[in-house]
Order: structure tokens, then C-alpha cells, then sequence
């Protein structure tokens, strides 16, 4: 296997892209991906696509054909990848897995989703969770994620104000994201008082629908020396998953999945979670991120809550979490999500992270989940001088 490095990204504003099409959408994170990586359109061979599902969200299959026809670079292979919401986390390992076997030197991991087209969202969504007997019965992922966070709360004592206290940190960061959706910071109070969705959670404590695009671009290490880019390699990679219901679990309070992608990345990465400076973690609902964070081992179980609460997680703590405001306030195009993770990570080792840069961050982790925990990716980048 080969060593391979992130050399250059682009993506859309995340929000309610409206009237543009997904396919602008793609070309436009696509065109400025390639301008940024400073390649020659010619030289990619390669783009994987993560989209969870264009056929219901826009009537659009073959995706990845006409996406990268629109996008101008047609005739690159170009395979549409899919795990839900960890499906920009999965285009990326496949964009990764083909440059590191040495069959393509430059492939661009890319995912979008158009979420605000006309069709019921909330139905779109839940084709993610199990048809017979989580949909069927009218279980929504709010409604899911509101059970697993009713199992946390009675199993660790977890509270509202600790949930809260994820929304109104990641609020703060992206309001310093210019790629945010909503970039606006919220107090303890606004989130509390906020109109219910799932009980316990609130509209803050939900991510929102949002259209976006996000893309990155991928080289053997030797090559990305030789073009003279910063060398940001991808040390890990891990890839899980579990089974998509909720009542097949054995505990509602954690996440198991990202706990087996986690180990997976490590054991390749030859590094613990103490080693790492900071991270990108999958906050579709406020107890996800409590929860994920306990996964990664970050925090004991049952210690995620406390821990956003007392600070740990801001962007001064001693382990930040979503510097880029998370799905939470940046937004959550479930297909690019994963994607715009990686954006992330690369402007912060880059030191491109604008008004929410942390200081000279070496290793950042992104993970990326798919449904109720049913899929997960995790994928560690390295800073190499
Ligand atoms: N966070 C902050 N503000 C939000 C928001 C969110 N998640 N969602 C909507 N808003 C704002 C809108 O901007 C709007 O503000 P305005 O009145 O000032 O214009 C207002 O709240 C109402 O927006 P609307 O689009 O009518 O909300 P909604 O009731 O249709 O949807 C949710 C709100 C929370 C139900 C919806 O965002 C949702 O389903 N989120 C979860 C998505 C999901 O499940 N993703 C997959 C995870 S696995």
C-alpha cells in the first residue's frame, strides 16, 4: 500500500441552496476541488461520490455519470457510493483504498445531497432506518436518536443542559464557518426553550436540511512532494457496521459501530486517541455527538455530557470537537456530510481554518456515521514535515 495525502478541497456554502440543481451543485464543489489541488483536469482518473439518495430526494439516478459530466470532467471513472449518512465517509475510503493500491494516482472523493427539492425529507431520510419495523411503525431519525438519548439519560444521567451544551458550542464555530448554514451563535436558553421535536430533543438539537457539496482531492505522498503541497497524509482508515434497527441492539446508550471504526483506524494509524488534536465528529442530533465521543474514547461512558458541558470540547478545551460547527450549525447534506469532514480537517492542518483555527493542530480524526449507527467511518489525517 502506498502512503497518500489530501492535497486540495472545495465545496459549496451549505444552506438552502435554492433553485440550484445537485448537478451545479457537484461541479461547482468539483471545479474549485481541482483549482485548489493545482492538478490539470486532465491528470484525475478517478471520483467516487457520495450521495444517499438523489432517486428520492430528486428523481436522479446514474448520478455519477452525470455529475461529473456536468462537473468537466467526463470520462473519469466515477463509481455513486452510499451508506446513508456516512456516505461521503465511504466515497472517501474507496478514493483512498485506490490510490494507496497504486492503481490511480490522482482521485477526487466528493459528495453532495439536495435535500430542499420538493420531496418529504423526513420520509427520504428514514428509508435509512429498518422499512419493517422501525418505519412501518412511524419512527423517525429524531425519533431514534430521541430514544437513544432517553436510554442515556437513565442509564448516566445525562441532562438537557448537557445536550444544550453541544448545540450552543457548535453554534459558536460555525458562526465562524463561511461554509455554515447556520452560522449564528445561541444561548443554553434558546436550546432549552426551543419548540420539541423528539422529546428530549429540541429543534436545536437537531441538524437541520440543507443542500450542499464538498470535494477532495487525493495523490500518492511522493506525488504531492514533488507538486510541492503541504503533506497531509492519511494515516487511518476504518470502517464499520452494525445492524440498523435499534431493538437488535444490545445497549441503546452507545454506539458500537464507531467504537470498531475507531479501533480499525487506530491499529492502522499506530496511534491512540490521546495522540490525536482534534476532532470532526457526527453530530446529527446533540446526543450523537455525546455519544460518538464516548465511542472514540474521548470520554468514559456516560462522561460525553459532562464533558461539553464543562468545556472540554470547545475550541480552547483540551479535545476540541467540531471546530467547523458540526452538521449542528454547518449543516448536514447527508451525502456530503463525511466529505465536508475531511474539508475540515485539511483547512485546520493547513491553517485555513480562518477565525476558528486552532494552533498548530498535527492530527485530526473525522467520523462519519450512517443512520442510527448502522454504518461508520473513521479516517485519521497527519500533518508530515
Ligand atoms: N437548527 C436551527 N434552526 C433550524 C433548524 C435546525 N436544525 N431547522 C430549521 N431551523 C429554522 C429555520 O431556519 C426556520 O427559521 P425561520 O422561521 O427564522 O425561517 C425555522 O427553524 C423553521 O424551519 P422549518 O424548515 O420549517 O423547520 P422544520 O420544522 O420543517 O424542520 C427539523 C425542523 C428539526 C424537524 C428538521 O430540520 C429535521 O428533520 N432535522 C433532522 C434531519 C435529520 O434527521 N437528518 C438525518 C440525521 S440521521
Amino acid at each position: 500500500m502506498r502512503d497518500v495525502a489530501v492535497i486540495g478541497f472545495g465545496m459549496t456554502k451549505f444552506g438552502e441552496i435554492w433553485p440550484t440543481p445537485l448537478r451545479d451543485m457537484y461541479a461547482e464543489a468539483a471545479q474549485a476541488c481541482i483549482k485548489d489541488s493545482g492538478i490539470e483536469r486532465s491528470k484525475l482518473q478517478s471520483a467516487y461520490i457520495g450521495c444517499m439518495t438523489s432517486g428520492l430526494f430528486n428523481g436522479q439516478e446514474h448520478l455519477a455519470s452525470i455529475l461529473t459530466d456536468y462537473a468537466g470532467i467526463s470520462g473519469v471513472a466515477a463509481t455513486r457510493v452510499e451508506s446513508a449518512c456516512a456516505s461521503g465517509g465511504a466515497a472517501f475510503r474507496a478514493a483512498y483504498l485506490e490510490v494507496a493500491s497504486g492503481a490511480s494516482d490522482f482521485v477526487m472523493a466528493g459528495g453532495v445531497e439536495k435535500m430542499n427539492d420538493g420531496a418529504d425529507s423526513t420520509y427520504c431520510l428514514s428509508t435509512a432506518s429498518d422499512q419493517e419495523y422501525e418505519v412501518f411503525h412511524g419512527v423517525t431519525f429524531p425519533g431514534l436518536y430521541a430514544m437513544m438519548a432517553h436510554a442515556h439519560m437513565n442509564q448516566y444521567g445525562t441532562t438537557p443542559e448537557q445536550l444544550a451544551a453541544v448545540a450552543v458550542k457548535n453554534h459558536v464555530n460555525g458562526a465562524l464557518n463561511p461554509y455554515a448554514q447556520f452560522p449564528m451563535e445561541i444561548s443554553e436558553q434558546t436550546v432549552l426553550g426551543a419548540v420539541r421535536v423528539a422529546e428530549p430533543l429540541g429543534l436545536f438539537d437537531c441538524s437541520p436540511v440543507t443542500d450542499g457539496a464538498a470535494c477532495v482531492m487525493l495523490c500518492p505522498v511522493d506525488v504531492a512532494k514533488d507538486l510541492g503541497k503541504p503533506i497531509i497524509k492519511v494515516i487511518g482508515s476504518g470502517h464499520a457496521t452494525d445492524s440498523i434497527a435499534l431493538h437488535d441492539r444490545a445497549d441503546l446508550a452507545s454506539l458500537p459501530v464507531v467504537k470498531l471504526a475507531a479501533e480499525r483506524a487506530f491499529a492502522q494509524a499506530g496511534i491512540g486517541i490521546d495522540d490525536v488534536d482534534f476532532c470532526e465528529v457526527h453530530d446529527c442530533f446533540t446526543i450523537a455527538e455525546i455519544m460518538c465521543t464516548e465511542a472514540l474514547g474521548l470520554f468514559k461512558n456516560g462522561q460525553g455530557g459532562p464533558a461539553a458541558a464543562e468545556g472540554v470540547t470547545a475550541r480552547d478545551g483540551k479535545h476540541p470537537v467540531n471546530t467547523s460547527g458540526g452538521l449542528k450549525s454547518k449543516g448536514h447534506p447527508v451525502g456530503a456530510t463525511g466529505i465536508a469532514q475531511i474539508c475540515e480537517l485539511y483547512m485546520q492542518l493547513t491553517g485555513r481554518a480562518e477565525g476558528r483555527q486552532l494552533s498548530s493542530p498535527r492530527i485530526g480524526l473525522a467520523q462519519n456515521m450512517g443512520g442510527s449507527g448502522g454504518s461508520s467511518t473513521v479516517h485519521i489525517l497527519e500533518v508530515v514535515s
